[in-house]
């Protein structure tokens, strides 16, 4: 039975060059998917998972994220004024209790293993969460909760997977698979983008982590990985033979945000899963599937 888990962390250091000129000026992580920026996503759903501290390990260029989960007074006085009560709610519920929300500063971009590496202090001496914002996943439950929750039964470090086509490999954090029920896998070994060739299955790893936090001693060695990066996949492969180590085959559909093409997918599913959307994004896809654009101002 693993501890509780009561923090995440989510790295949003990244400089997010596939989205310039979107992101010149403004995090990867504050684009909108529908009318939610990324990073209230990934908080929400840590939040719904029972977890209780969010450490947001930023870099430069980052302010517009904290100001997003803090207060806006003058916001809130122009929306009471004008008795916009469902706006007001909105802005409102995004911030968290005070003390719950922290950051730190990852000082250089050494890679997604040094960045939770960062977190350390914050973490303490407890298993906890990883969350990427750039994969957005949804779901009935929330993926960290059915993590979570699959942790509780097998202890010890858990992370989401899914089947990818074998030329996708080298994107991914990928699985040596053991034991499979279908749902739980054993993880054997894991390896960062490995070449379609040499991959020892399909089954990838997506941005969600449950992790002991032996993990800090191992990235503290800060070796260096795939692409010259101290990768998170190096250290959690050093944990596996120690303590549990499985794959969850989440029950989901999981957008690839960090591509043009998964973010326009994902803005699409959730406008679609959306009742006060549904109707307006279901008429434009029909429309334009059929190749002819809607008439102007119809949606
Ligand atoms: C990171 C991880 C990789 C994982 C992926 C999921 O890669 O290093 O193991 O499969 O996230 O999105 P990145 O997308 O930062 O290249």
């Amino acid at each position: 039975m693993a501890g509780r888990i009561r923090t995440a962390v989510l790295p949003v250091a990244g400089l997010g060059t596939r989205f310039l000129p979107a992101t010149k000026a403004i995090p990867k992580e504050m684009l909108p998917v529908v009318d939610r920026p990324l990073i209230q996503y990934a908080v929400d759903e840590a939040l719904a998972a029972g977890i209780e501290n969010i450490v947001l390990v930023t870099g430069r260029n980052k302010a517009a994220i904290e100001d997003h989960f803090d207060r806006s007074p003058e916001l809130d006085r122009v929306l009471e004024s004008r008795g916009k009560e469902r706006e007001l709610e909105a802005v409102s519920r995004i911030v968290p209790e005070a003390g719950r929300i922290s950051y730190t500063r990852q000082p250089d971009a050494l890679g997604l293993g040094h960045a939770v590496w960062c977190a350390r202090e914050l973490v303490g001496n407890e298993p906890f969460a990883v969350l990427l914002a750039d994969d957005l996943v949804l779901a009935d439950v929330p993926c960290l909760k059915q993590m979570i929750e699959a942790a509780a039964d097998t202890g010890g470090s858990i992370v989401a997977v899914e089947d990818v086509p074998r030329e996708h490999t080298s994107r991914y954090g990928i699985l040596d698979v053991g034991a499979d029920d279908g749902r739980l896998v054993e993880v054997r070994g894991l390896v960062e983008k490995p070449d379609p060739a040499d991959a020892p299955s399909t089954l990838s790893v997506i941005g969600r982590y449950v992790l002991m936090p032996e993990i800090f001693g191992h990235l503290g060695a800060m070796d260096r990985g795939a692409g010259g990066e101290i990768q998170l996949t190096d250290s959690m492969a050093k944990m596996i033979g120690h303590s549990p180590f499985h794959g969850l085959r989440f029950s989901g559909r999981r957008f690839d945000c960090g591509s043009k093409a998964g973010f326009l997918e994902a803005n699409i599913a959730f406008a679609l899963a959306r009742d006060d959307m549904r109707d307006a994004a279901t008429k434009l896809v029909r429309t334009y599937a059929a190749g002819a654009p809607p008439a102007a101002g119809s949606a």
